[in-house]
């Protein structure tokens, strides 16, 4: 579905270019639950930026190729990653905060994805759709949520809605960068543990991008390491914990709180917050 092959990301517009990913290589089927992992400043966003169509022509030079089902987004006319985008990649950020639209309510943001990919439905079939997607990220009375406002919803709830409106159109492939990173430590593997079902059910691929391994570790079946804009490591999530190759890996896992480590997050702390 998605094949990154030798992607090179140079900031152009600097004194002295500024390549902040080298040679990246990232293949992902169907379904496919990935992690991206590394410190801050490794890359993750722009490569997450990159593969969503988001980074401006102007700014920066980017070459390689990132097929995804055998278009290259590097150069396949505007309108075509514009169909793309929101309907088969759909895009999380860290901030739901400023992702949403301040004065609009969350009903109308939710329905976004529909009305530029999906203007066959009429108001009542998008609201009917927007309906659904905010009980399938199980936020409490999704009615009253519909007509609210952004800041009359707790974070992790701005986050499901970003995941609603991310997935409504059923994307194939859902880029979710740091999205539990702005949350309190009680509502992040709730996020996770969504993540995780939303994808059984609608059989999206999600790369999931953290710098934190143990939440990496509950939802992704292969885990890819970046450092300093380069793939250090890859490899199953079983295989990077139990042998890390790479010493900067085994720092990273050495970074986790022991406790998480062993896998033991107390399974009571969840509940849409
Ligand atoms: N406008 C910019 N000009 C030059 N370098 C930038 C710019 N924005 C980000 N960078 C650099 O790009 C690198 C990768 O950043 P990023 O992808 O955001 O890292 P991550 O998401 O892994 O924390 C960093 O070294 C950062 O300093
Ligand atoms: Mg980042």
């Amino acid at each position: 579905m998605l094949d990154v092959i030798d992607l090179n990301l140079v900031f152009s517009d600097h004194l002295v270019p500024e390549t902040v990913v080298h040679h990246l290589n990232l293949h992902m089927d169907e379904g496919d639950l990935v992690g991206l992992v590394g410190e801050s400043g490794s890359g993750k966003s722009m490569t997450a930026l990159a593969i969503a169509g988001l980074l401006s022509r102007h700014d920066m030079k980017k070459t390689g190729q990132i097929l995804f089902r055998g278009t290259d987004l590097l150069t396949c006319p505007r309108a075509q990653l514009r169909a793309l985008q929101g309907s088969e990649i759909g895009i999380v950020f860290q901030e739901p905060q400023t992702s949403l639209n301040p004065v609009r309510r969350v009903g109308w943001q939710v329905e976004e994805s529909l009305r530029i990919h999906k203007p066959e439905m009429d108001e009542k079939e998008r609201r009917e759709r927007a309906m659904e997607m905010l009980r399938a990220v199980e936020l409490p009375e999704p009615e009253r949520i519909y007509a609210s406002y952004p800041h009359q919803l707790s974070g992790g709830q701005r986050q499901r809605v970003m995941i609603a409106a991310a997935m409504i159109c059923s994307p194939s492939l859902l880029i979710a960068d740091e999205p539990t990173t702005a949350l309190d430590v009680t509502v992040q593997l709730s996020i996770v543990k969504l993540l995780a079902k939303l994808s059984r059910e609608q059989k999206t691929a999600i790369l999931f991008i953290s710098h934190d391994l143990s939440l990496v570790k509950r939802l992704c079946e292969r885990i890819v390491v970046m450092k300093d804009g380069r793939v250090v490591e890859e490899g199953s999530t079983e295989q990077i914990y139990a042998r890390p190759a790479d010493e900067y890996t085994r720092r990273l896992i050495a970074s986790i709180p022991r406790i998480e480590r062993r896998g033991r997050i107390r399974e009571g702390e969840e509940g849409a917050r």
